[in-house]
């Protein structure tokens, strides 16, 4: 089942309402993150929601998905940036807390399994946030990657590169390569709230709805998850059956 909402900041609304309750009921909670544009309005209405109800969030552990190779964590463009601009700097995070690939790793295929051991040492994340490309990707697992696969190095494909090249000042300056963790560290989390906006994404989730469950499309391995939220706006839903949607009117406000 599909949740549809009216657009992208009833989406965040609701979400941002679910991570207050989540880290309210465990202070410790620890949180799958994702980067993109689709998660901005999801991060400041929960920025917004959690000052507003004095959210103690100093306790909240992290792990990202992806990170750009070559990037510095102050670099503008790296994964690292984007969540302090939109996220960490606004709340009290303990920042040991909070973890990224690094971007400028020497050592990359320990510091890829350093990164999965760590999230299974916390028996996997209790909340995912995903996004997906219009590839279907998730994190940077690009179409073939293997479901079983844990944190990699991958080499992204001229369509992701062309698709996120609308952060950069030209496309090439579009690192080649990405760390992503892999599909199983993804489903390893006990729940995963995908949330896909926007007219482009339209085709994206219909080859979702149709067709079975295959690495040519990533995010297909999701349906292999049981406890999976899938949250779209209207122009992102609108190519789907509508028995296949379930409208979500008003959605919880905190
Ligand atoms: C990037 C990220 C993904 C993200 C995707 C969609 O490639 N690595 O995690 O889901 O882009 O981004 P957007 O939300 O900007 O469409």
């Amino acid at each position: 089942m599909f949740l549809v909402f009216p657009d992208s900041d009833a989406i965040a609304r609701h979400l941002s309402a679910r991570l207050v309750e989540l880290i309210r009921n465990d202070p410790q909670a620890v949180l799958g993150l994702a980067t993109g544009g689709t998660m901005e309005p999801i991060y400041a209405r929960f920025v917004q929601q959690a000052k507003d109800s004095k959210l103690d969030v100093s306790r909240v552990s992290s792990f990202n998905l992806d990170e750009y190779v070559g990037l510095s964590a102050v670099h503008p463009q790296s994964y690292n940036h984007y969540m302090h601009q939109h996220l960490f700097n606004h709340l009290a995070f303990d920042e040991a807390r909070l973890r990224l690939p690094d971007g400028l790793s020497v050592e990359l295929e320990q510091h890829c399994q350093d990164y999965s051991d760590a999230i299974a040492a916390h028996g996997g994340v209790a909340l995912q946030l995903l996004g997906v490309g219009t590839n279907g990707h998730i994190g940077f697992n690009e179409p073939g990657t293997p479901f079983d696969s844990r944190t990699h190095v991958v080499a992204l494909s001229e369509r992701t590169r062309v698709d996120n090249s609308r952060f950069f000042d030209s496309m090439d300056q579009v690192p080649a390569s990405a760390i992503t963790m892999g599909i199983h560290d993804i489903l390893s989390a006990r729940e995963i709230v995908l949330v896909v906006t926007g007219e482009h994404k339209a085709r994206t989730m219909l080859n979702y709805q149709n067709g079975g469950i295959t690495e040519a499309l990533p995010f297909t391995a999701l349906k292999r998850h049981a406890n999976v939220h899938i949250l779209l706006d209207e122009a992102a839903a609108s190519l789907l059956d509508d028995q296949a949607c379930r409208r979500v009117v008003q959605p919880t406000c905190a």
